[in-house]
């Protein structure tokens, strides 16, 4: 019987220099083949507002649907650790953001994500009060792409680097145990790596962070219009079938040898 990955067991990772292999899942079975591939990280991402529910944003991802699929990844796991995306305007102030992350804890996830910098300080703070652990998410935000108004790389220039690097800094002094860096530079992944005791696992954020993490649809070629994002390679080709590409994904982040070149910005 393989032990569960809790929470502490991240930052051992991290301390050997062992790459975390993440993926999302949604449901109990591609959880279960997830977890038997050897998947450390199952994340319950509100990307299924875009691959499941077939809308163009998250936006639309309530807490009772992250508290639905939470329950069904969970009972597909036995030794992954399953973290949960709070949804697009869950938690406005600390006080919501504990009541949702609470349903999500309750519906089986051991670790809530949050996307935002400086100004969720507050929040991660009355989580990890509560006992909630916590994951900050920096970079490319989804939840904000109205604002942004095109899925696209950040921290580019200087100034917009600094800044990160700086809330990286900020989120794990308020106590976030984990950190999602997506769509960055390589270079400045790196740096944020290296600045913070937190693992950090990139999604379009190059080699060096501690772990990566995929959505599981791009990881098997299924892309809505055949094109895929810059930072994703599609391990099913070849594979043999879909826990072989899934090992082969672990195998290709535990060697480094993904992302390679041709994924990083
Ligand atoms: O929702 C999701 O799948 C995510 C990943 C992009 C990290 O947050």
């Amino acid at each position: 019987m393989r032990t569960a990955i809790t929470v502490p067991e991240l930052r051992e990772f991290k301390r050997r220099g062992e790459k975390i292999a993440g993926l999302t899942a949604y449901d109990a079975r591609f959880a279960a083949v997830l977890d038997s591939a050897g998947v450390e990280l199952a994340l319950v991402g509100d990307s299924l507002g875009t691959v499941i529910q077939g809308h163009a944003t998250t936006v639309p991802v309530t807490l009772a649907h992250m508290a639905y699929h939470t329950a069904c990844v969970r009972r597909g796991l036995q030794r992954a650790l399953l973290l949960s995306d709070l949804p697009f305007a869950s938690y406005p102030t600390p006080s919501r953001a504990v009541a949702g992350a609470a349903k999500l804890m309750r519906a089986g996830a051991q670790m809530v994500k949050l996307e935002g910098g400086r100004s969720r300080l507050e929040t991660v703070r009355a989580l990890v009060a509560e006992g909630i652990p916590v994951c900050g998410h920096l970079g490319l935000l989804p939840q904000s792409i109205h604002r942004l108004g095109r899925y696209r790389v950040q921290g580019a220039d200087p100034q917009a680097a600094q800044r990160l690097l700086e809330d990286a800094c900020l989120l794990e002094e308020a106590g976030v145990d984990l950190l999602v860096l997506e769509c960055i530079p390589a270079t400045l992944a790196e740096a944020v790596t290296a600045e913070v005791s937190v693992p950090t696992i990139g999604i379009g954020a190059g080699p060096h962070c501690d772990g990566q993490v995929l959505v599981l649809h791009d990881l098997l070629g299924l892309w809505p219009d055949g094109t895929p994002p810059r930072f994703v390679k599609d391990f099913l080709a070849g594979a043999g079938g879909i826990e072989a590409a899934v090992r082969a994904y672990i195998t290709a982040v535990k060697a480094g040898e993904f992302p390679a070149d041709i994924h990083c910005y």
